[in-house]
């Protein structure tokens, strides 16, 4: 599965925001340069844009900004031909606040809609509890007009929808059949737990002085234990309702939960208890683990541990919310982890242009893009959402040379790029392109059984795939050192660094620092 950032990945009119035009023209690169199964489209519908899309303003239209609805069907349509399914984001939390529901709903407290989102009294003169944004702030704004406040998860400009009014539940359910009859193959649903809290709204205890953040630090938002403002128990009913709707339209549509959650019981029972919720909750216990062999190993076996028999996972180490991996990672650590996600036992989520080594950028001399950041010292996403470099041409090919990208694009554009890539072999992405050759052809990779290899070292980790006809393994070093490892006797089918390495093994094989190797075995 490949990550699309539309706003980022190609602009086919030249006003400097990618489009779905633009996505359209570049599928063959995914399809047939790249070689991936799926693309996931972050929103392109209707929106004022405060969040980027992700405060969806008309959830059946496309905004401008991209093009049309005929553009999304051409993309969906080519896309197919191609053999490439497409996944669509599903903003189900709240809408922005310029959608007409919204509108209608602040207009006055006996409005229809009134009880689509959630309004409440004040308690002494403030919001009704402690809640807080994950954007920064309070979770709650006070409304002039109305004299109520109104909760949002994110920004006061993406009021939370109520889901527990089941009018809700069916237009937005509505949502998901449209998509599905213009022919998606499933959704990404957006902050998938965060839908249903406490209904009681009882205020988070403050969290003990010294609390880890299983995630990122996130500010005074990290101040408390969020115990009561998201995932009370009704949300898997409504999960269950969704997925009874897609299920109807298609059996073998994928839907995929965002959800940060890192208690592991907590986060499988979101498969539901009949695997009838999630095709997949989000697995994002790998950006959370420090990047050393003995943590990355314990996160993997604690994941397939957890996954529930007859259930699938799915492994990520990018994407628009996060600073690029190139750059979080050590320096150099690129091959090993694209090596780890493209040979674990899941589906592996590719983050557009993690594939080159594109970097974080460092904007500084730009007013910033994202909400979070302009809120929250650090927390800028921006440099993760800078354009699609496609060549060493002025803009990186992603649009106009004279044009003005949304973001600027990272100076890096000059070496790294699609086109420079290309015509060199050892380039990071001609290493991806052997890499997802590698396992559209290996039964073992794609659906094999994992096992963890007991040679397994604080530098170097290695793991057994099997299906029943392939073994491989893979081993992956850490270190910055040469190491070796016993693996058994078989030939080498992938080296991260040397494209043309093949040779027989005995038994041994020496890894140089942050080199990866596949095994295959007879
Ligand atoms: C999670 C999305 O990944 C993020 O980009 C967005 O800002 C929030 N949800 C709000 O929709």
């Amino acid at each position: 599965m490949y990550q699309i950032y539309p706003l980022s990945f190609a602009d086919s009119n030249g006003d400097g925001f990618g489009d779905l035009a633009g996505i359209t023209g570049r599928l063959e690169y995914l399809s047939d340069t790249l070689g991936v199964d799926a693309v996931w489209l972050s929103p392109f519908y209707r929106s004022p844009m405060r969040d980027w899309g992700y405060d969806v303003s008309d959830h059946t239209d496309v905004d401008p900004l991209f093009g049309d609805l005929g553009d999304a069907e051409a993309l969906i349509e080519r896309a197919h031909e191609l053999g490439l399914k497409v996944i669509v984001d599903y903003v189900i939390n709240h809408t922005s606040d310029q959608h007409p529901w919204f509108q209608e709903s602040a207009s006055s407290r006996d409005d229809l809609r009134r009880d689509w989102y959630v309004w409440r009294e004040g308690r002494d003169g403030g919001p009704p509890n402690n809640w807080l944004s994950i954007f920064g702030g309070p979770a709650w704004s006070f409304d002039e007009t109305t004299g109520q406040w109104y909760r949002h998860t994110f920004l006061s400009s993406q009021p939370d929808l109520n889901w527990r009014n089941p009018d809700v539940a069916e237009a937005m359910l509505d949502v998901a059949r449209f998509w599905m009859d213009v022919g998606v193959d499933g959704f990404r649903v957006d902050a998938a737990h965060h839908m249903m809290k406490d209904p009681r709204e009882r205020d988070n205890p403050p969290a003990p002085q010294d609390h880890q953040t299983p995630w990122k630090p996130m500010g005074e938002y990290d101040d408390f234990l969020h115990l009561y403002d998201g995932g009370h128990q009704d949300v898997h009913e409504a999960h269950r309702i969704f997925r009874r709707v897609v299920d109807e339209y298609h059996r073998d549509a994928l839907t995929v939960g965002e959800m940060h959650i890192f208690d592991l019981p907590q986060w499988a029972s979101y498969y539901g208890e009949d695997l009838d919720e999630f095709s997949m909750p989000f697995n994002f216990h790998l950006m959370a683990a420090d990047w050393d062999a003995p943590s990355v190993r314990a996160a993997v076996e604690s994941v397939l541990w957890h996954v529930p028999a007859g259930a699938w996972t799915n492994w990520t180490l990018g994407n628009h919310d996060e600073m690029r991996l190139a750059s979080r990672l050590p320096e150099g650590h690129e091959r090993i982890a694209a090596t780890l996600i493209l040979t674990l036992q899941g589906t592996p989520f590719l983050y557009y242009g993690d594939e080159l080594g594109m970097r974080e950028a460092r904007l500084t001399d730009r007013v910033s893009r994202d909400p979070w950041g302009l809120n929250v010292e650090g927390l800028s996403r921006d440099g993760s959402r800078t354009p699609m470099q496609w060549t060493p041409a002025p803009n990186a090919g992603f649009t106009s040379a004279d044009a003005e990208p949304w973001l600027p694009v990272d100076d890096s554009y000059r070496a790294v790029n699609v086109e420079t890539e290309l015509a060199d072999d050892g380039s990071l992405l001609n290493m991806y392109r052997r890499l997802l050759a590698l396992r559209r052809e290996s039964s073992a990779l794609r659906l094999g059984s994992f096992l963890s290899h007991p040679g397994s070292t604080d530098e170097l980790l290695a793991y057994r795939r099997e299906s029943n006809d392939e073994a491989m393994t893979v081993a992956l070093n850490f270190g910055d050192r040469s190491a070796s490892i016993a693996l058994g006797s078989g030939r080498v089918a992938f080296s991260s660094h040397d494209p043309t390495r093949s040779d027989e093994v005995d038994d041994e094989i020496e890894l140089g620092p942050g080199e990866a190797v596949v095994i295959s075995h007879p």
